[in-house]
């Protein structure tokens, strides 16, 4: 098997909680308790688990921009070496962040550029990985505008000018262009009405399938894990309690706790 292109170990993070008296110690909350991970070339991966459970904080780790107390995360850039995320320095992984890997947030402001133009969003992207032609830079952000159902003529328009969902469909658009060999993505639907999150839903899947991408998608919607991913890590308080391929582990959860979030779908 060829060797994976993001690989985790054992990562621990804890969060230190403000200190209530001068009698009591600080508290500390333990955010991930060795959760370990490995994404194969064109592997999508998916953690599911309740509000509070990790996610934020794993894709945090994953992408280095959180120091973790423990553990190892390694990637495999396009060069075919192999880098420790945690010890880049910082230009080095802003420099991964724009070129290898793409990250969808939840919310879209936080992903997007709110002072330029949706075209120049996108372009934005292309042009840190050495685009320099205007009219092929143009060109490519309308194509990829076309390819997430935004009209051409809202090119020159302010993200802000967008509905959420819109919003949300640029995001994904800003991250793909440049075909990041890694998406990292943090509720992609989360913020949207149910409509809208049907339809980006159905968006992303046939654009994650037609690219090969590679992801890690964390939600705590199971139907997201179901459409997009290939394997599932359930993850609660912090540990990873069960995975396996995502059907098997949502048709045949072994964990009661998996049996829980499975059923709370099924019966709201
Ligand atoms: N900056 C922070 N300071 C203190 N506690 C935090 C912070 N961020 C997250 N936590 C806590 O860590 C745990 C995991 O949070 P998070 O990774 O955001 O979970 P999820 O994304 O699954 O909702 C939660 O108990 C949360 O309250
Ligand atoms: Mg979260």
């Amino acid at each position: 098997m060829s060797p994976p292109i993001l690989e985790a170990v054992d990562l621990v993070r804890d969060y230190r909680l403000p200190r209530r008296s001068f009698r009591h110690p600080p508290g500390v909350r333990h955010a991930l308790r060795g959760v370990s991970l490995a994404v194969a070339a064109g592997e999508r991966v998916g953690v599911v688990g309740e509000s509070g459970s990790g996610k934020t904080t794993l894709l945090g780790c994953l992408s280095g921009r959180l120091v973790p107390a423990a553990g190892i995360v390694e990637f495999l850039t396009r060069e075919g070496t192999v880098v420790d995320v945690l010890r880049l320095s910082e230009t080095e992984r802003r420099r991964l962040a724009r070129t290898d890997w793409g990250m969808v947030h939840q919310n879209p402001r936080d992903g997007l550029r709110r002072n330029v133009t949706a075209g120049a969003n996108v372009g934005e992207r292309l042009m840190a990985v050495g685009a320099r032609h205007y009219g092929q830079i143009r060109a490519a952000a309308l194509e990829w505008l076309g390819h997430v159902e935004i009209a051409s003529d809202r090119v020159d328009d302010l993200p802000e000018t967008f509905s959420g969902g819109m919003q949300q469909r640029l995001q994904i658009a800003r991250n793909l262009v440049t075909r990041p060999r890694l998406v990292f993505m943090d509720e992609p639907t989360g913020g949207l009405d149910v409509s809208v999150q049907a339809r980006l839903l159905d968006l992303l899947r046939s654009l994650v399938a037609e690219l090969g991408l590679s992801a890690v998608v964390v939600t705590h919607d199971l139907a997201v894990t179901r459409l997009l991913t290939h394997r599932l890590l359930v993850l609660r308080r912090g540990e990873v309690v069960e995975s396996g391929l995502t059907d098997q582990v949502l048709d045949d959860p072994q964990h009661a706790y998996t049996q829980l979030l499975v059923s709370s779908v099924l019966h709201p």
